[in-house]
């Protein structure tokens, strides 16, 4: 079964449709740059564009970097504030013609992880967490989701986790990979003593440099592991929850 799913981020909205037997695209994604303020038309129009390239005709699934609530964004950390309260599934729906499935980029991440990935036959607690831009977290007990976690704006000497951890942090200071392992160990400890995971997923792009700060990790009890599917994930983990939330065909019972 084939789904498109898009990832809506900071400076990419990406899209592809996704082969979810493998959890691979089945085609070449397509990249756009995201409107300058991300502001709900402009996204919309991107949206539209994506699903006309791939001359897609069915649901969609599609990721927001903030709280998402059935269907209506009720937070915007780095993206326009426009955001706040809207009923963007709607929006987007009208935007491509077809039904969209709404939810938070580090839920659907920490999904494909946990179906296609770091995170595959994992049952305990398991907590994802995308390093990007800001920090995403997505809580899984059992395979199950809890959605909308916000661990990234866990406060840590008074300041959001997201703005000392995250790898744009490590960027904007210029910090080294020590001193930002410290950091991201020290948010690590703060997280573990809230929820005791047994499984730390860390996603996002720098994980793809993985070997470069994960052995510097220190006090965390939890084991923790690269994200696998890394780029992909958003994408992937969107597709896959536009398949479950499509109805499924019933057969009549017979009377
Ligand atoms: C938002 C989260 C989002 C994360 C990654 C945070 O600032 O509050 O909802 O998942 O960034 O985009």
């Amino acid at each position: 079964m084939r789904m498109l799913g898009i990832d809506i981020g900071g400076s990419g909205i990406k899209g592809a449709p996704v082969d979810l037997t493998r959890g691979e695209f089945a085609e070449d994604r397509l990249r756009i740059d995201t409107p300058h303020s991300a502001e709900p038309g402009p996204v919309a129009e991107v949206l539209a564009q994506i699903v006309k390239h791939f001359d897609w005709t069915g649901p969609v699934g599609v990721t927001f970097p903030g709280v998402v609530i059935d269907g209506t964004t009720l937070s915007a950390a780095n993206v326009s504030k426009k955001w706040v309260g809207l009923d963007a599934r709607s929006l987007f729906a009208d935007a491509v013609g077809h039904p969209v499935t709404l939810l938070n980029d580090a839920d659907a991440a920490g999904m494909a992880e946990m179906r296609f990935g770091a995170g595959r036959g994992a049952t305990g607690t398991v907590v994802l967490l995308t390093l990007g831009t800001g920090i995403g977290s997505a809580l899984f007990t059992g395979g199950t989701l809890v959605p909308n976690t916000e661990f990234g704006h866990l406060e840590i000497h008074g300041k959001d986790a997201e703005e000392r951890a995250s790898a744009r942090a490590r960027e904007e200071h210029d910090l080294s990979w020590e001193k930002w392992a410290h950091r991201v160990s020290t948010y690590l400890a703060h997280l573990e003593k809230l929820i005791l995971p047994s499984l730390i997923v860390v996603g996002g792009g720098v994980s793809r440099k993985a070997d470069k700060f994960l052995p510097l990790i220190e006090g965390v009890r939890a084991e923790i592991v690269p994200a696998t599917l890394q780029n992909t994930a958003g994408i992937v983990g969107a597709a896959m929850a536009a398949a479950d939330a499509a109805p499924v065909a019933r057969t009549r019972r017979p009377a």
